[in-house]
C-alpha cells in the first residue's frame, strides 16, 4: 500500500468509526457488531502505526468514543473528570495476552499477579465521593468531560449515597448494566406500548441512564458494579485491596473476580468463562486482566487512550452467514413501518433463524445491503437476531438495492419520517394495518382476552363489520355465520367470549385501549390511582405526574390520547357496551373505614414509595387530593414536603401529620 492509498483508507475508516461512535455512544442504537467495530479500529490503528505521518491526535484510534450529547440536545450538565476516563485495549486473540504479559514482565523484571474480572457489558460511570458523601456521578463522556447523571444513579438502590467519613477523597468507577430479565421485561413493555425495543442490554442500560425522568429510570432495574478506584495518596497497595475495601464500605463489587498468579492462570479463567458466561443473568463481552500491584500500575502508566497495565480479552460473538432473500415492510399498530429480512434458514446458538429485523431505513443504508447478499447474523445481546454486516466478496452481480417504500405498503398513504427516532410511519389512522393491529392488541390475552386470532380480525375487517373498537360488541351470531367457515357453534362461542370480556377488570380495559407507553404494568398503576376512566381523562399533566411511576412521556401520552375526540368516542362507545371503566376492586381492597370522609394530601418522601402511602389512604376509606385547601383533613408530610403545601396548611390550620402518626391513625 502506498501513502496515497493509506491516506484515503485512513480517511474512510475515520469517517466510518466516527459515525459508529455516535450511533453506539450517543444514540445507543449501533448498526454494526462490536466485533466489526473492533476490527475497523484495529485496521486504523495498524495503518497509523505503519504511517506515523498520517496519525493525528483526534483520530478515533487515539481517543475514546464520546457519549456526550451534541450541543443542540444538551440535557445534562457536564463536568470535567479529575482524572481522564480511558478505554481498554482489547483483543480476540489469546496470543496477544501472552504478548501483553511479556511486555509487563520485561518492564518489571519479574512475573506478576493479575486480577481477572468479568467485562460487564454496560455503560461506564464515575462516582466522586468527598468526605464519605457522593458528590457526583458522571458518564465517561469524551473521557475528559462527562454528563452529570447523579440523580439517575441514585435510583439504583445499591449505590451508597454516604459511607463512613473517609480520610481521603476518591473516585470509584464501574459499570451500569441491565440484567437480562429486566431487559426482556423492558422490551416487552416497550413493544406493548408501541415503542421500538432496545437491541441489547447495553443499549438499554446506556439509554436508561440518560433518561430524563428519574422515576422511569428507577423502574428499569439498572444495576451497578464498581471495579476501579482512583485518587491521590490512596492507602492501598494492590487493586484487590482497594476492591475489598470498597466492598466493606458497602459498594457493589463483582463476586466473579479471581487473582491469578501468572498468565497461564489467566487463560484458565478465560477458558472457564468462555462457556460459563452463557449462564450469567447479565451480559458480559469479555474478561478484563489487570496488573494487581498499584505501584507497578503507576509505573506502566497510560497511552492517550488505554492503561498499559490492563487489557481486555473479548469473546467472539456467535454469528452465522446466510443469504438475504427479500425484505418485508410491515406496518405495525402504531403505524411504524419496520423492514424485516427474510433469510435462508440458518442455525445460530441452538435456534434456526429465518427472519431478522433491519430496524429502519438508516440501518439498511448503513449496512449497504442488497437483495441476494450474503449477510452475517448475530444475536444482539445474544437474544434478538440481527444482520450485522454484508460479505461484500460474495455479492452477486447486479444485486438490487432495496428501496424503502415511500408509501404505506398497506394503505398507500405517503409515509412520514420521525427524525428523532429514524422511523418511517403511516400517518393514516384508518390504515387497515393500524386498525387491525389495534383490534389484535385489544383482544389479546392480557387485554380483553377475546378468543380469536389474526384470521378472524382480517375477516371481520374485510367484510366491513369492524372499524372502531366498540363495533366488536355489536356483532351477532348471525353476522358470524354469514362469514366463510363459521358454524353456529363456533360463532356463538366467539360471541360468548366477547360478552365475557365485559368482566375484564378496569386495568385490563385501560391496557386494551392501546395508549402509547401504557403497557400492562403502567395500566395497573394508572388504574389504581385514577379509579374511573373519566377521572383519568380529565386529569391534568401535573396530576398524572404526581403518581410515582408516571413521568412526562407517559403523562403526555395519556393527555394526547384523551384529548382526541375520536378516542373519546371510542371510550364512550365501550362504556355504553358495558366494559369496566371503573375500579370496582376499591371496596374489596378496603382495609377499614378509619379515614372515611377524610381528604388527605400526601407530600414529601417516605420510608415506602409515596404511592403505597396513597393506596393506604384509599384502602382505609380516605381520598387523596393534590393540593391543600380548606376541606383538607390532613397534610401527611414525609421528608422534605412541598414548602408551599406546608405554608398553606399552616394558614388554613390543616393538621400536619408524620408518617408514624399516619400509621397510628390507621392502625388504632
Ligand atoms: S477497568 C482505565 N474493569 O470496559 C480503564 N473496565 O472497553 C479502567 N468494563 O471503559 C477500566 N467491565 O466501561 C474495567 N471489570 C472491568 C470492566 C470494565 C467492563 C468496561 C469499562 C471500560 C470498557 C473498555
Amino acid at each position: 500500500m502506498g501513502i496515497k492509498e493509506a491516506e484515503s483508507r485512513i480517511k474512510a475508516l475515520k469517517e466510518e468509526l466516527e459515525k459508529h461512535n455516535y450511533r453506539y455512544y450517543v444514540l445507543n442504537d449501533p448498526v454494526i457488531s462490536d466485533y466489526e467495530y473492533d476490527l475497523m479500529m484495529l485496521e486504523l490503528a495498524g495503518l497509523e502505526k505503519a504511517w506515523p505521518a498520517l496519525a493525528t491526535e483526534d483520530s478515533p484510534a487515539a481517543k475514546v468514543g464520546s457519549d456526550l450529547q451534541p450541543p443542540t440536545r444538551r440535557e445534562f450538565r457536564q463536568y470535567p473528570h479529575r482524572y481522564p476516563m480511558l478505554s481498554l485495549g482489547n483483543t480476540y486473540d489469546t496470543g496477544e495476552l501472552y504478548a501483553f504479559d511479556e511486555r509487563i514482565r520485561k518492564f518489571s523484571g519479574s512475573g506478576c499477579d493479575y486480577n481477572c474480572e468479568l467485562k460487564f457489558d454496560g455503560t461506564a460511570v464515575c462516582l466522586s465521593y468527598s468526605r464519605g458523601r457522593l458528590v457526583r456521578a458522571l458518564t465517561r463522556g469524551d473521557g475528559h468531560v462527562g454528563d452529570d447523571v447523579t440523580e439517575n444513579v441514585l435510583t439504583i438502590g445499591t449505590v451508597p449515597e454516604t459511607i463512613g467519613d473517609t480520610s481521603f477523597d476518591f473516585e470509584i468507577r464501574g459499570e451500569i448494566y441491565m440484567p437480562f430479565k429486566d431487559f426482556e421485561r423492558l422490551n416487552t413493555e416497550r413493544a406493548e406500548g408501541g415503542d421500538p425495543p432496545f437491541a441489547n442490554p447495553r443499549n438499554a442500560a446506556a439509554g436508561s441512564l440518560k433518561t430524563l425522568d428519574p422515576k422511569e429510570v428507577r423502574r428499569r432495574g439498572l444495576q451497578c458494579v464498581l471495579y476501579h478506584i482512583v485518587g491521590e495518596d490512596l492507602p492501598f497497595e494492590r487493586h484487590t485491596d482497594a476492591i475489598s475495601w470498597a466492598a466493606g464500605q458497602g459498594f457493589p463489587v463483582s463476586g466473579y473476580s479471581r487473582l491469578c498468579h501468572g498468565i497461564e492462570m489467566v487463560l484458565q479463567y478465560i477458558g472457564e468463562w468462555d462457556s460459563g458466561r452463557k449462564s450469567l443473568p447479565f451480559a458480559t463481552d469479555g474478561i478484563v486482566v489487570k496488573v494487581n500491584d498499584l505501584q507497578l500500575q503507576k509505573e506502566l502508566g497510560y497511552t492517550a487512550k488505554f492503561p498499559r497495565w490492563a487489557t481486555a480479552y473479548k469473546f467472539k460473538p456467535e454469528e452465522a452467514l446466510t443469504k438475504l432473500l427479500s425484505i418485508d415492510y410491515q406496518t405495525g399498530r402504531t403505524g411504524v413501518v419496520t423492514p424485516v429480512a427474510n433469510l435462508e434458514p440458518v442455525s445460530l446458538s441452538g435456534t434456526v433463524v429465518k427472519r431478522a429485523t433491519l430496524h429502519n431505513a438508516d440501518q439498511m443504508e448503513a449496512l449497504d445491503i442488497r437483495i441476494g447478499d450474503s449477510v452475517y447474523v448475530e444475536k444482539g445481546g445474544e437474544i434478538i437476531p440481527k444482520i450485522t454486516r454484508v460479505e461484500l466478496s460474495r455479492r452477486p452481480a447486479g444485486a438490487p438495492v432495496p428501496v424503502f417504500p415511500a408509501a404505506c405498503p398497506v394503505c398507500g398513504t405517503p409515509l412520514l419520517k420521525d427524525e428523532s427516532q429514524a422511523r418511517h410511519y403511516c400517518p393514516n389512522r384508518d390504515c387497515p394495518a393500524v386498525v387491525k393491529g389495534g383490534f389484535l392488541h385489544f383482544i389479546s390475552r392480557k387485554a380483553m382476552n377475546i378468543n380469536a386470532g389474526d384470521a378472524t380480525i382480517d375477516q371481520l375487517y374485510d367484510k366491513g363489520l369492524i372499524r372502531r373498537l366498540p363495533d366488536l360488541y355489536k356483532l351477532t351470531v348471525s353476522d358470524m355465520t354469514g362469514l366463510e367457515g363459521w358454524k353456529e357453534r363456533s360463532a356463538s362461542k366467539f360471541i360468548d367470549s366477547i360478552a365475557e370480556s365485559k368482566e375484564r377488570p378496569y386495568h385490563a380495559v385501560l391496557y386494551a385501549l392501546g395508549i402509547r407507553h401504557i403497557g400492562e404494568t403502567t395500566a395497573k398503576t394508572v388504574a389504581s390511582r385514577f379509579p374511573s376512566v373519566y377521572m383519568l381523562a380529565s386529569a391534568s399533566r401535573e396530576e398524572l405526574m404526581e403518581v410515582e411511576e408516571i413521568g412526562d412521556v407517559v403523562a403526555d401520552s395519556i393527555r394526547g390520547y384523551f384529548s382526541d375526540p375520536r378516542n373519546m368516542e371510542t371510550v364512550d362507545g365501550l362504556v355504553r357496551a358495558g366494559l369496566n371503566f371503573e375500579d370496582k376492586s376499591g371496596n374489596a381492597g378496603r382495609l377499614s373505614d378509619r379515614l372515611a370522609g377524610k381528604t388527605v394530601v400526601v407530600s414529601g418522601s417516605f420510608s415506602v414509595p409515596r404511592d403505597r402511602i396513597k393506596s393506604l389512604v384509599e384502602a382505609h376509606g380516605g381520598k387523596n387530593t393534590a393540593s391543600v385547601s380548606g376541606s383538607t383533613s390532613y397534610l401527611l408530610a414525609g421528608e422534605k414536603p412541598g414548602p408551599e403545601k406546608l405554608k398553606k396548611a399552616e394558614k388554613l390550620s390543616v393538621p400536619v401529620i408524620s408518617e408514624d402518626e399516619f400509621y397510628k391513625l390507621i392502625e388504632e
